[in-house]
């Protein structure tokens, strides 16, 4: 074993924590590192962890560390090298006699989750520690709590990863092209009904998307909408929100981090804009990632949008903006 890897999960008795914590351990996603846990709850439900810590035992996973479970975020935050911010309340249920329905009714409901914990991880999270916020509204979330931490060693992000895996699949049985040639799928703007993915800069078996996916009312009436509706779409089908593949996605940000980007892709996920794309600086936006050899991540920033791409961007950068404006009681 190289070094020990201590990672934080919040919403560890969740549906999405249930698929995300074993692969944690496997020994895939962080490698031959020994992995510590330190799993989160809130205190109606936290001794349900134990059950998960018996089963986790239960499985031998050669490269698991030690494993706690606690409701007190400060202490479990303490050294965590990674926090997957899991824990929020999902679309589809009915909370205090209403019907979650849209992202934004979560705005409310979630936003304060992520003061308290952002700044325990400001204190007590390593430097260069990397978040990942799953719990939706991912983006403003993040915002909250990365302003919240008011840490800049620390890189906060907020899932598109699944967004980025629904548009490869749809792209690759449009084309017929296995999913391994699909590079380079970006997501743009928010995780909400109003992300831009881009089928322009896609790289379809080393081709770029605006050479392969000709059918402009392909992208416009089926691609882009069935991106971004599929969250909802399972929900309808399912009765709950996507976990399993959202856990997977989640698995694939943190190994897109943990391992170089090769120069012709990038991985997706929001970050705090710094201008690139005439993006206002500060918001948690989703972008085109690289993870560099010294293991820094960085908006990969030489890439062309048409006016169509901008106007689609800005769409969501303006949700974004109005997210920001309806949550700044939770900034500081
Ligand atoms: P779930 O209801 O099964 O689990 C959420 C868990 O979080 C619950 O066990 C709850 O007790 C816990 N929790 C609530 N507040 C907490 C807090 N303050 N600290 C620690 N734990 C807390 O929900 P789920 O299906 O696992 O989904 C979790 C979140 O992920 C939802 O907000 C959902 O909308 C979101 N989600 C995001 C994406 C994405 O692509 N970004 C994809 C799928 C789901
Ligand atoms: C998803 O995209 O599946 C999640 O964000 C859940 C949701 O509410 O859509």
């Amino acid at each position: 074993m190289s070094s020990t890897v201590k990672v934080v999960v919040t919403g560890a008795a969740g549906q999405i924590a249930y698929s995300l914590i074993p692969r944690l351990v496997d020994g895939r996603t962080f490698g031959d590192k020994k992995v510590d846990l330190s799993l989160v709850e809130i205190p109606q439900v936290v001794d349900k962890l134990e059950g998960l810590v018996m089963e986790l035992e239960d499985s031998y996973f050669p490269n698991m560390g030690n494993v706690s479970y606690t409701s007190n975020f400060e202490e479990a935050a303490k050294d965590g090298d990674w926090f997957l911010l899991v824990g929020s309340i999902p679309r589809g249920i009915v909370y205090n006699g209403k019907k979650i329905e849209e992202r934004s009714d979560l705005l409310s409901i979630n936003g304060g989750i992520f003061v308290d914990q952002g700044s325990a991880i400001g204190k007590y999270g390593k430097e260069e520690a990397k978040i990942l916020v799953v719990g939706n509204p991912a983006n403003t979330n993040a915002l909250i709590g990365k302003n919240a931490a008011n840490n800049n060693s620390q890189l906060w992000m907020a899932m598109t990863m699944l967004d980025s895996n629904r548009a490869k699949s749809i792209i690759a049985k449009k084309t017929n092209i296995d999913i391994s040639e699909i590079a380079n799928m970006i997501i743009w703007g928010n995780h909400s009904p109003t992300m831009y993915p881009d089928a322009e800069n896609v790289i379809i078996k080393g081709e770029l998307g605006n050479t392969v996916l000709e059918d402009q009312d392909w992208i416009d009436s089926v691609f882009i909408p069935s991106v971004q509706q599929r969250g909802k779409a399972v929900i309808d089908a399912r009765g709950a929100s996507s976990a399993t593949s959202a856990a997977k996605a989640a698995i694939d940000t943190v190994m897109a981090c943990e391992h170089p980007s090769s120069s012709n892709d990038c991985f997706s996920a929001a970050i705090s804009s710094d201008g690139s794309y005439d993006v206002q600086e500060g918001l948690i936006c989703g972008f085109p990632l690289m993870r560099l050899d010294d293991g820094t991540i960085e908006i990969k920033r030489d890439l062309a949008l048409s006016d169509y791409a901008r106007k689609k961007i800005k769409i969501s950068i303006d949700e974004l903006l109005s997210e920001r404006e309806a949550v700044k009681h939770l900034m500081k």
